[in-house]
């Protein structure tokens, strides 16, 4: 049985013999390799918000009203005892690499701006074994898996195509990441934006999730290959610093804490943009044959607007609100929709269970620690 029982293209089967010279066999054989291709891998689209807390969405009943979302997890699997890392390096290495941080060296906190460390080069990762499976790959929005040196870059490492910023914590809108140099005891500031390897400029002033979104639009409006493609969609959202428009925050003038109301506004300005996204799938007739993965990349910041209520501690921490992750899977593909998983899975996991929907293989990756929960999940 194909992963999506029976529907999805194997792969690396060992051609059958053809009798010689046997033109009516050839015809034949023609015929049923064409039965036995079936229709072609889904599109892997996989959406990852960086902070997002368990009582940020509306599913778990949250004052911010995210009604994407919402409709896309009811018309899809929730998951509910779904896990990740408490903090971004960390759970973004396990994510591209399926394995755990201790066994990368990325177990120290984050990559800090200056810091000569990538996610080591001898890992295979994610994006290269959908290349390998035949995939088209782009990667839009937050890196932070290094990029001390070029061969650290999401473009050497599997993306065909790299739209965003390869640090954190920067600015909405100036695409600035600030960094207090100790030693001098001054704050030096850089751009921190690329398209492909080169230095973007042409973005200031211009909110980075709509930015974002706009490129993944670009980018499956412009998918007119028979190959499938795989979107890695990472926002800025909904990290601190707290930006977002105005007419965002009005709607939360009831919320007194100034911080939660701003944070507000970005959860939705986020899932609008989801919305956008799913909306496109539509429009460009992708949508019937996609897989989209939605995940926070850890628990929400209490201290910036966040709420993991009522999951104990945040980010940074061990409790579950640090990494008890938000998470599901929308996608016609699915046969039973509308259904809330209690399955233990791991951020790690997505490598194994993505490669296997793709019909591919994880050859050339080191020990996984992450399981394919395909079934689990289906
Ligand atoms: C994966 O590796 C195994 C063992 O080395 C090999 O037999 C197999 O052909 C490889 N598969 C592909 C598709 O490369
Ligand atoms: C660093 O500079 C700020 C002013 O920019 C000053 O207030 C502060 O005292 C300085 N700190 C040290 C340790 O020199
Ligand atoms: C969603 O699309 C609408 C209509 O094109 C646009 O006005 C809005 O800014 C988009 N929102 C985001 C967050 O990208």
């Amino acid at each position: 049985h194909g992963p999506l029982g029976g529907r999805s293209r194997r792969r690396g089967r060992a051609p059958r013999r053809i009798p010689p010279l046997c033109p009516l066999c050839c015809l034949v054989f023609s015929l049923l390799r064409l039965a036995a291709a079936g229709p072609p891998a889904p599109h892997l689209v996989l959406v990852l918000a960086d902070d997002l807390g368990w009582g940020d969405v509306g599913w778990h009943g949250s004052a911010i009203r995210t009604p994407r979302l919402d409709a896309l997890g009811a018309g899809g699997v929730r998951l509910e005892r779904y896990y990740t890392q408490p903090l971004c390096t960390p759970s973004r290495s396990q994510l591209l690499s399926g394995r755990y941080q201790i066994h990368t060296g990325l177990q120290h906190q984050i990559i800090w701006p200056c810091q000569p460390s990538c996610l080591p080069l001898d890992e295979k990762l994610l994006p290269e074994l959908l290349q390998e499976a035949g995939y088209i790959t782009h990667m839009v929005g937050k890196w932070h898996l290094g990029m001390y040196r070029k061969e650290c870059l999401p473009t050497r490492r599997g993306f065909d195509t790299y739209f965003g910023y390869l640090l954190g914590s920067e600015d909405y809108y100036s695409h600035n990441r600030c960094v207090l140099i100790k030693a001098k005891n001054v704050t030096r500031c850089a751009l921190d934006f690329r398209d492909g390897e080169e230095v973007a400029t042409g973005f200031k002033n211009m909110y980075s999730t709509n930015i974002f979104t706009e490129r993944a639009i670009d980018l499956i409006a412009s998918h007119k290959t028979e190959k499938p493609l795989f979107l890695y969609l990472s926002f800025q959202s909904v990290h601190e610093p707290l930006e977002v428009p105005e007419e965002y925050i009005k709607p939360y003038s009831s919320i007194k804490d100034v911080k939660r109301r701003h944070y507000a506004g970005m959860v939705t300005l986020m899932d609008e943009a989801v919305g956008n996204l799913t909306d496109a799938l539509k429009r460009y007739g992708l949508w019937d044959n996609t897989v989209l993965v939605f995940s926070t990349d850890n628990g929400g910041q209490t201290l910036a607007g966040g709420n993991n209520w009522p999951l104990r501690g945040r980010k940074w921490t061990l409790w579950e609100g640090g990494v008890r992750g938000v998470g599901f899977v929308a996608s016609p593909l699915l046969k039973r929709k509308g259904v809330e998983s209690r399955e233990l899975i791991h951020i790690s996991d997505w490598l194994p269970t993505l490669v296997h929907l793709a019909g591919g293989h994880t050859n050339g990756t080191k020990p996984l620690d992450g399981f394919d929960v395909w079934k689990a999940i289906r």
